[in-house]
């Protein structure tokens, strides 16, 4: 029987939530809910006549939620993130499990007691991975643990991995991987399939969140009512939630545009200034902001020319359908300018030459990884003609574009509603042909003032300034490493944060390549930056690097050490931040008489208090 307003108690919303509720349930389910109902009641009444708590009956004694063994509903949600995602998608899994009523710990891997593992019932991992295969610096010590024979036994446990990455990396997702696979060699049981996500992530991750939020409710049932609610809840939020984000970007208005980099310099390095006004977006020092590019149109022109397509020919744009002209969709829609191995798996059955799927066969893994090195997808469909396919088959197997994120180099307190970059911008030669940075590029040859871009901030909790405004700062960061360092200093200058700050800049040459110069220089005369150190690396005959200057001035850095000063290293992933992590470690075994071992557990001790933090690319 269907409740209707006339025949119950209930409004109409009520009714209506109840009787898409109510089919829903199975017999167990309506049973526990009817003895819930009860108890609640009756423990509603006992309290209200001031009588001492009586039994609640038998139905939902043995029913409700509390008389379950604690463990059952307990979910232990662990996250390994660099740049953010992971942690969001952390928060985000931990506030839905919490609505549907289960009791969650969620936490970075870096603060979780290993110890603890052995009694975790149901376990929920989230890791990014970077470096060439390597787990996020918050996930390194839980991973190495993990892999350590200290690891315990873990039969009881059940647990799921949803994995972050980018499949044009060659080992994609390899840290989620690791995880899924250690934790199975354990004992563990899976409650469901690990998915690893490319820079897409939304749609996966959301697939994955609603396989294990479906398993976890089905197996520990928890009250059904409160997923109901929960969903009505959260439909109500989603509607509320017209911010501008990374699905649903704000067009910023370009202020400023600016080369850094003096006549006669090798490198170009714009500032760019966007106008935030309107949109809302709030960002703290230490956050990035990503920017969604267009693709160059002479790379695009020269992709239809090579097939024979139709620019104006509509092509789908997404899964629900939406479609758009193809030079449009080849412009902003799509990726064409990174091959990876999973998209010519999907590109081989579309053409008639047999050299790609021959490329593809196992045994040839190293030519594979050659191949794809530099090249673009131009030179993938001249090097494998002739496609018969229709522009809309062929655009459907690209990867969405991914947007590019910049660390934020200015504070909403110096410059409210205004947002500032730094963007080196990318340019070589390879395979014969010059190859153009597609984000950067953009913003150096066709982006003007006046012009708008794509934006939202993407938050790094990672990369945060001390609460403490007396804390001491060591900031290193060649380069455009350098970014966020100017938003640390624009903030420290505005709050009159008190602590010292040392400074460590490094880039080719003194006369062309030292970004914001007058900005530093300003802030020593006025005390808001304490020292500051360079090095320039094509001014001498030996190069000279951020890690140089950091070993010659050993002493007094061990010193600001010991006095609590915090560590931030920015810029270039590949070589810098792990030379300059030996350094860190040097310093402390020259000056504070470490071995290795203790200086590697003083570095780690300090990346877990977060004294230590890294904003590397
Ligand atoms: C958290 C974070 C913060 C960042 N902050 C900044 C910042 O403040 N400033 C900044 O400039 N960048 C920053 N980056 C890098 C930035 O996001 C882009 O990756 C960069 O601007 C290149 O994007 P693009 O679209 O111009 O180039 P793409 O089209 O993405 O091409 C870049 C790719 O080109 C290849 N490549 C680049 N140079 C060469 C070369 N010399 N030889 C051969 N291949 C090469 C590499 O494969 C590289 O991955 C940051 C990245 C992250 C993750
Ligand atoms: N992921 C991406 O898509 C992407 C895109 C753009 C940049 N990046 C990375 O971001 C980094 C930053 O680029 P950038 O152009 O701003 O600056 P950069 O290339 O890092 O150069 C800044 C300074 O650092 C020096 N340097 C080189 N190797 C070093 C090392 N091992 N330790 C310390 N200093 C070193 C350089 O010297 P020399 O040049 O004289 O050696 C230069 O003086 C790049 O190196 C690149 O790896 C990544
Ligand atoms: C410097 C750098 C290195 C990366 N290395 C890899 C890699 O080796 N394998 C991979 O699958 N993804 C790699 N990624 C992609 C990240 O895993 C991906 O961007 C992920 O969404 C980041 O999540 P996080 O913000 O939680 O760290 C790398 C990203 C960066 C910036």
């Amino acid at each position: 029987m269907q409740l209707q307003v006339m025949n119950s108690p209930f409004n109409q919303e009520q009714a209506e939530l109840l009787n898409r509720l109510l089919p829903t349930l199975t017999e167990t389910q309506q049973i526990w809910l009817s003895g819930y109902l009860s108890a609640l009641h009756s423990t509603a009444s006992s309290v209200t006549s001031g009588a001492n708590l009586q039994a609640a009956p038998v139905a939902a004694e043995a029913l409700s939620p509390t008389s379950y063994p604690a463990a059952s509903q307990e979910v232990t949600v662990l996250f390994g993130s660099q740049t953010g995602n992971g942690q969001a998608l952390a928060e985000e899994l931990s506030r839905r499990l919490e609505e549907r009523g289960f009791q969650v710990t969620l936490s970075s891997m870096s603060d979780f007691k290993p110890n603890g593992l052995k009694k975790i019932r149901n376990l929920l991992v989230l890791v990014s991975t970077h470096g060439d295969g390597d787990p996020p610096d918050n996930a390194l010590p839980f991973y190495e643990f993990l892999h350590s024979k200290r690891a315990p036994q873990l039969e009881d446990l059940r647990f799921s991995v949803l994995a972050l990455g980018d499949s044009s990396y060659e080992f994609f997702c390899q840290t989620g991987k690791d995880f899924d696979q250690r934790l199975e060699e354990l004992g563990g049981k899976r409650l469901c399939p690990r998915t690893d996500c490319d820079l897409d992530f939304d749609e996966p991750a959301a697939e994955w969140f609603q396989s294990v939020l479906g398993t976890l409710t089905e197996t520990l049932e928890v009250p059904a009512v409160v997923t109901e609610v929960t969903m009505a809840v959260e439909n109500g939020q989603l509607s509320q939630q017209l911010a501008y984000s990374r699905t649903s970007p704000f067009e910023a208005e370009v202020l400023e545009n600016l080369n850094l980099n003096g006549r006669g310099s090798n490198r170009e390095t714009r500032h760019l200034e966007l106008s935030l006004e309107g949109s809302n977006l709030q960002f703290e020092p230490g956050d990035s902001l990503g920017i969604y590019p267009q693709n160059d149109p002479v790379l695009v022109d020269t992709l239809i020319n090579e097939m024979g397509w139709n620019p104006e020919e509509p092509v789908p744009v997404n899964k629900k359908g939406d479609e758009r002209p193809l030079r449009d969709a080849l412009l902003s829609n799509y990726e064409i300018t990174v091959l990876t191995k999973p998209l010519l798996e999907l590109a081989a059955p579309l053409c008639s030459s047999s050299d790609l799927r021959q490329l593809l066969e196992s045994g040839r893994e190293q030519e594979l990884k050659t191949y794809i090195k530099e090249r673009d997808l131009l030179d993938l469909v001249r090097d494998f003609s002739p496609w018969g396919v229709t522009a809309g088959e062929f655009v459907s197997i690209l990867r969405k574009m991914p947007a590019r994120l910049y660390s934020i180099a200015s504070s909403l307190k110096a410059n409210p509603d205004e947002v500032h970059l730094t963007i080196r911008t990318v340019r070589y030669d390879a395979h014969g042909r010059d190859r153009f940075g597609v984000c950067s590029v953009q913003c150096s040859e066709r982006v003007q003032p006046g012009d708008t871009l794509p934006v939202y901030v993407h938050h790094n909790p990672n990369f945060r300034l001390p609460a403490n405004p007396d804390t001491p700062l060591i900031m290193i960061g060649p380069g455009t490493g350098v970014a966020p360092y100017r938003a640390f200093l624009q903030e420290r200058e505005e709050t009159g944060a008190g602590g010292k700050t040392w400074l460590f800049f490094g880039d080719q040459h003194f006369l062309t390549d030292f970004l914001y110069q007058l900005d530093w220089q300003k802030w020593l005369k006025e005390g808001v930056l304490t020292r500051m150190d360079v090095a320039f690396s094509r001014d001498t005959d030996e190069k000279v690097y951020v890690q140089h200057r950091m070993l010659e001035k050993s002493r007094d850095l061990y010193q600001w050490l010991q006095e609590g000063a915090h560590v931030y290293v920015c810029g270039d992933e590949k070589h810098m931040a792990g030379d300059v992590h030996a350094t860190l470690a040097a310093i402390l075994e020259q000056e504070g008489g470490m071995s290795p071992e203790q200086a590697g557990a003083y570095l780690a001790g300090m990346q877990q208090q977060k004294r230590y933090q890294r904003d590397v690319y």
